[in-house]
């Protein structure tokens, strides 16, 4: 599939008023307009595009969708026969659901875990037109995406890994430094980094771990840590540099629990021809000083929805 990146991304939070402030402040996103539909919800841009992130309100901290974005309409055309023949359950997005998005057309389907993911093409865009919420140099998106997310999952069965490398068409990176099961893919246009997606595998847990978020220069990295700092809020892992990205980074919980891994690309990208296995996670830094998996982190009743359940239920079964 040609799937550029993870175009935007939606989460259920019962903290919005806080995200309000957190975003802009810390983070440097803009508060982008809410849909007249969707005037309760929360959209925060990183870049020209007329959102990256929603936050609608609930009752819980989840991730609620994934939007990944096709290259363009052929491109999502031929995704979409591709879902279908593999016998995945596509459920086309109406008009009502395009205009929330800001999409001309997007599909929705879940992952063999019970991960809702949707697919789109042509999100709405305009030049020149982002202004972050504090002074800061911007972020890279555009043509690669937001950045990347982690995952855990209850199970790793080959139902998933056949999902995102023979159905989603995502390069398989390796298991970098992580333990276990944890695998890294990026997304067949995606030369640039190890990731654009990880699965971590964690017995009887699911929920979104971490977002990594790109920034354009090390000062970017730097203001948002001491902001960090001044603020109190929890740390999970302090500056470091990742030995299977060459990027300097750290980790903070955002209010939802789950962490914001803040990247600049201080090292180009070293086009990996060989699968890595880096002896440990980082070359220098890195210190943990919080949980690994935070209070996002649950059970996967208090992750998915029912039809969710229903479908990493299926699944397991077909292993037990
Ligand atoms: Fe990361």
């Amino acid at each position: 599939m040609d799937i550029i990146g993870i175009g935007y991304l939606g989460f259920e939070s019962a903290r919005i008023e806080e995200w309000r402030t957190y975003g802009p402040q810390v983070l440097g996103f803009q508060v982008g307009a809410s849909p007249e539909a969707d005037p309760e919800s929360l959209y925060f841009r990183i870049d020209d595009r007329r959102h990256r992130f929603a936050f609608h309100p609930g009752q819980r901290e989840r991730l609620a969708y994934i939007g990944w974005e096709a290259r363009g309409k052929l491109e999502f055309e031929a995704a979409v026969r591709r879902l279908r023949e593999a016998g995945v359950d596509v459920t086309e997005g109406d008009v009502a659901l395009c205009e929330l998005r800001g999409v001309k057309a997007v599909v929705r389907f879940r992952d063999p875990v019970g991960y809702q993911h949707e697919l789109f093409y042509a999100q709405k865009w305009m030049p020149r037109s982002f202004q972050s919420g504090r002074p800061h140099g911007g972020f890279v998106a555009d043509g690669r995406g937001l950045g990347h997310v982690v995952l855990i999952t209850p199970e790793f069965t080959p139902e998933l890994e056949h999902f995102l490398t023979e159905v989603m068409g995502f390069h398989y990176y390796g298991a970098g430094a992580g333990k276990g099961k944890t695998a890294f893919y990026r997304t067949k246009l995606n030369n640039y980094t190890s990731h654009d997606i990880a699965y971590g595998h964690g017995p009887g847990k699911m929920g979104i771990q971490h977002i990594g978020l790109f920034v354009k220069s090390l000062r970017d990295v730097g203001e948002t840590y001491d902001i960090v700092k001044q603020r109190n809020l929890p740390m999970m892992m302090t500056l470091g540099q990742h030995t299977q990205d060459p990027h300097v980074s750290f980790y903070h919980f955002s209010p939802s629990g789950f962490a914001f891994e803040v990247i600049t690309e201080l090292e180009p990208w070293h086009h990996d021809g060989f699968e890595l296995n880096p002896e440990k996670l980082s070359t220098w830094g890195h210190e943990v000083v919080g949980p690994i998996l935070g209070p996002s982190v649950r059970s996967p009743q208090e992750v998915l929805d029912a039809e969710g359940l229903a479908i990493l239920e299926r699944n397991k079964h077909r292993h037990a």
